[in-house]
């Protein structure tokens, strides 16, 4: 489904704060991470060992497949954090050295953006005509855990696609459970093997297969489950082996659900998600002299996807709620890149294996695959603002799976199984839609400046986002009238049904000349939403319409504090489908 990379005029440039110029030289992509020291990427126990020169050559050669060996933005050898001033003035540089598009798979903890160097830089580069997109982090399933939210950043959350490498794991009572591994040797199964885990297998954290807490005398042979936490999860499967363990069992925890994540570990081994885990817990529980086998099935196509991996970091917005974050989805998990052979595929110095390319899981692989995806519609729209290509990517996302199903999240909470717009915003990315929309919501520099004035920051404080003297307008200004290409409504929930919301856009035809849109809502449980006009019509191209949508609180059962729901408004003229999730809270 995404182009090859071979299609894209690109150039990358992963070098401090500076841009590289390669061969073909039209759109230019920085990529910038650092797996180290900032919490988006330690999602995972792995990242503990992470290797930045590894991370970073993955996901720049996710970006625009083409690698400059070794060097990565930050992945200093040593290891030491850059300091949030060297990001800002590396963006800066980046911005003046004339890139197209900035991919940055880092992050920190939300805060204000004027306390925040990420949304201070991307807010320049915007303004520079330099499309920023950033990773939302790992922190998911827990609500509000998104970063890099601000408004004129690209967010991007990470989901599974349809390739999965299962494993068959064989209990000696019949039981049969489904999991994932890459392990992969001449001899596709396993014996039958005892089960051991926590008091069975050693003492002393002993279920985390922590170093030093397997006993070699309870372990030898045996299959070892080992639930995840504390260290990585490559290091358990060496923590097995040394022990003399045949083979390994991963445990999700509940709040890891389904999540099958694929490791090249080193010994025979497989992930389960927490139900299964769940199980066989329970039947060891019954003492019974349990046996298991695990099955390597290879590489299989075509399973259910698109699905938003659990720990994908979820909206509301923490410091921002008023507009829906994350802004999309795109490929996160499992993504196979290139990897430089001097770091082992586990990123552990006892593993002696090199690889030139290595599977890894995050919403720092998802967010290269964006990039780009910009990349080719900026190489398409030269003229397009930033905003307009977000709004494009946006609009055209898809919400349904391969299956027709609406997309599903890893992560199944009591409520519902399905994605909601704080999993994965407007859909997954839809690289061809995407570069011809039909209609984009565009956005200026000053749109913005008066957006933070509608959220009462105060002169100062845009004044630090803007890097000039700023005064915000006296005229009163609301924050739902950010042109943005979705919808967030935030409701008092003390005033149930008392209030009402009225939204302003403006859409700019891009597609056919002569076009009419109607319009098609699918409102939120617990409000009412009406549009003024339901019809545009266009005459001419980059002809502007604008509508208002009206949202009133309907005094229904969900508007509990905290609660929130979904609906969308979609614009359908002609081939053309514009279409922006609603998201209503109570709060
Ligand atoms: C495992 O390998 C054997 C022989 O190499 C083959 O017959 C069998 O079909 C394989 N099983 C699976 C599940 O791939
Ligand atoms: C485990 O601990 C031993 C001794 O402290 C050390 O030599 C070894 O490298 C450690 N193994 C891992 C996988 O960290
Ligand atoms: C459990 O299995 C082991 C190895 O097969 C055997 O030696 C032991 O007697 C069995 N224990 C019980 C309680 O069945
Ligand atoms: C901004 O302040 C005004 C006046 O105190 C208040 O009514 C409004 O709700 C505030 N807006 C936001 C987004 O906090
Ligand atoms: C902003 O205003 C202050 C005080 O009026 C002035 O000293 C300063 O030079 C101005 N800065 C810019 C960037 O215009």
């Amino acid at each position: 489904m995404l182009p090859t990379s071979t299609m894209w005029p690109l150039l990358l440039a992963v070098m401090f704060g500076t841009s590289i110029a390669l061969a073909d030289r039209r759109t230019y992509i920085v990529h910038m991470d650092d797996s180290k020291n900032i919490k988006l990427n330690s999602f995972d126990e792995m990242t503990q060992n992470r290797d930045s020169n590894g991370h970073g050559t993955h996901t720049a050669s996710t970006a625009a497949g083409s690698v400059v060996p070794g060097a990565s933005l930050f992945g200093m050898a040593n290891g030491a954090g850059c300091a949030s001033s060297d990001i800002l003035a590396a963006i800066d540089q980046a911005v003046a050295d004339g890139v197209d598009v900035l991919s940055l798979s880092l992050g920190g903890i939300p805060r204000p953006y004027y306390r925040d160097s990420m949304a201070i830089a991307a807010f320049g580069a915007i303004q520079n005509g330099v499309f920023m997109s950033c990773s939302a982090g790992n922190s998911g399933p827990t609500p509000s855990t998104v970063g890099n939210m601000a408004p004129w950043i690209m967010t991007v959350a990470a989901s599974y696609i349809d390739r999965t490498f299962p494993a068959k794991v064989k209990l000696s009572n019949g039981k049969i459970f489904k999991g994932s591994s890459l392990y992969s040797a001449k001899k596709n199964s396993t014996k039958q093997l005892p089960l051991v885990y926590k008091d069975t297998a050693g003492s002393n954290r002993a279920e985390f297969c922590v170093n030093g807490s397997l006993s070699p005398s309870l372990v030898k042979g045996k299959l070892v489950l080992c639930e995840r936490g504390i260290n990585s999860r490559t290091e358990k499967g060496f923590v097995v082996k040394s022990a003399g363990g045949a083979g390994m069992l991963l445990l999700n925890s509940p709040s890891e659900g389904e999540e099958l994540f694929a490791d090249p570990h080193v010994l025979p081994a497989a992930t389960l998600g927490a139900s299964a885990a769940k199980a066989i817990k329970g039947y060891l529980m019954l003492g019974k002299n349990l046996t298991g086998s695990i099955t390597f099935l290879g590489t299989q196509y075509g399973v259910r996807a698109p699905v938003v991996a659990a720990f994908s970091s979820r909206g509301p917005s923490m410091v921002d709620p008023y507009v829906i974050k994350p802004d999309i989805t795109a490929p996160g998990v499992n993504i196979l890149a290139a990897w430089p052979p001097i770091t082992p595929p586990t990123e552990l110095k006892s593993d002696k294996r090199s690889v030139l390319f290595n599977i890894i899981s995050g919403t720092s692989m998802a967010c290269p695959h964006l990039s780009g995806i910009v990349a080719l519609i900026k190489s398409v729209h030269k003229d397009w603002s930033p905003a307009a290509i977000k709004s494009a990517i946006m609009t055209s996302a898809y919400t349904h799976d391969n299956r027709g199903h609406m997309i599903s999240d890893a992560f199944v909470s009591s409520s519902t199984k399905f994605a909601t717009p704080f999993a994965f915003g407007s859909g997954h990315v839809h690289p061809e839609a995407a570069s011809d929309p039909g209609l984009v919501y565009d956005i200026t520099g000053e749109d913005y400046l008066h957006y933070l004035c509608s959220i009462n920051y105060t002169n100062a404080q845009v004044t630090l986002l803007a890097r000039r003297n700023y005064s915000c307008p006296s005229s009163s200004l609301q924050p739902g009238d950010l042109n943005y290409p979705s919808f967030a409504v935030i409701f008092d929930a003390a005033k149930r049904g008392k209030t009402t919301f009225t939204y302003k856009r403006t859409v700019t035809n891009v597609g056919t000349a002569k076009v009419t849109y109607r319009v098609l809502v699918q409102k939120p449980k617990g409000v009412k939403v009406s549009v003024e006009p339901k019809v545009l019509e266009f005459k001419a191209l980059d002809e502007k319409k604008t509508y208002k949508v009206k949202f009133s609180g309907s005094g229904s059962k969900v508007t509990a504090r905290g609660v929130s729901s979904f609906g969308s408004l979609v614009w359908v003229g002609g081939k053309y489908r514009v279409r922006s999730p609603i998201a209503v809270t109570w709060q």
